[in-house]
């Protein structure tokens, strides 16, 4: 088993990501990433964010679409397979998760979609859900961390509002995972101290037809 893949995850380290993401709605994993390919993939973002290939996310779809700094604070590039081969042993692992995540938990998941989000100081992302109002095939966000060192007084945490639990601050530490089911689980991303590098994305099942 290479040594990038989810597969060497334990069988067991699987049932207890899986079963957190089934019985809470949400799932994190400290050590997901390999700490050499956490490196390459912030060295990319960082160097994107350099050369100005960085967009600045709107909120809303269609004609609603719009930067809106107050509700949503950082800059992103939407990943493309064969942009660089961190990305793609990047996407390779997400794909290996999606076929976990399908064989324990039939979630009937089809595709990945991806982007590096780049936060610079003071910026945050307020309380939200991944899901849009009329596009249902957003299933399980994804988040992963990039950032060394990150300490806790720096700020930044991904903040979870489990129903009827107590909201979970999540530190954006460098290689952790966190999953959550887009549909339920509003969330909301904290200013930092400093520069909140991430990976964020979304498995996604076939629109269920209207009607
Ligand atoms: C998002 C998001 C969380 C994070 O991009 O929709 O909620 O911790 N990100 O970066
Ligand atoms: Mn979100």
């Amino acid at each position: 088993m290479p040594s990038e893949s989810p597969e060497c995850l334990s069988e067991a380290l699987q049932l207890l990501m899986t079963g957190d993401l089934a019985e809470h709605g949400w799932s994190q994993q400290n050590i997901f990433l390999p700490a050499e390919l956490t490196v390459e993939l912030a060295e990319e973002c960082r160097a994107l964010e350099l050369s100005g290939a960085l967009n600045h996310a709107a909120v809303g779809r269609g004609a609603a679409q719009a930067v809106r700094a107050e509700i949503r604070g950082d800059q992103i590039l939407w990943l493309k397979a064969g942009q660089s081969s961190a990305c793609d042993r990047y996407l390779q692992i997400m794909e290996t998760l999606r076929l976990i995540l399908n064989r324990k938990l039939f979630l009937g998941l089809d595709e990945y979609e991806s982007h590096f989000a780049f936060y610079t100081p003071g910026s945050f992302y307020q309380t939200h859900l991944d899901r849009f109002r009329d596009d249902d095939s957003r299933t399980v966000s994804v988040v992963i961390y990039l950032n060394p060192d990150w300490l806790p007084e720096q700020g930044g945490a991904l903040r979870l509002h489990p129903e009827g639990q107590p909201a979970q601050d999540i530190s954006p530490i460098g290689s952790r995972l966190v999953l959550f089911l887009s549909a339920d689980m509003l969330h909301e991303v904290l200013p930092a101290t400093r520069d909140r590098l991430s990976l964020a994305g979304w498995f996604r099942r076939r629109p269920s037809l209207p009607g």
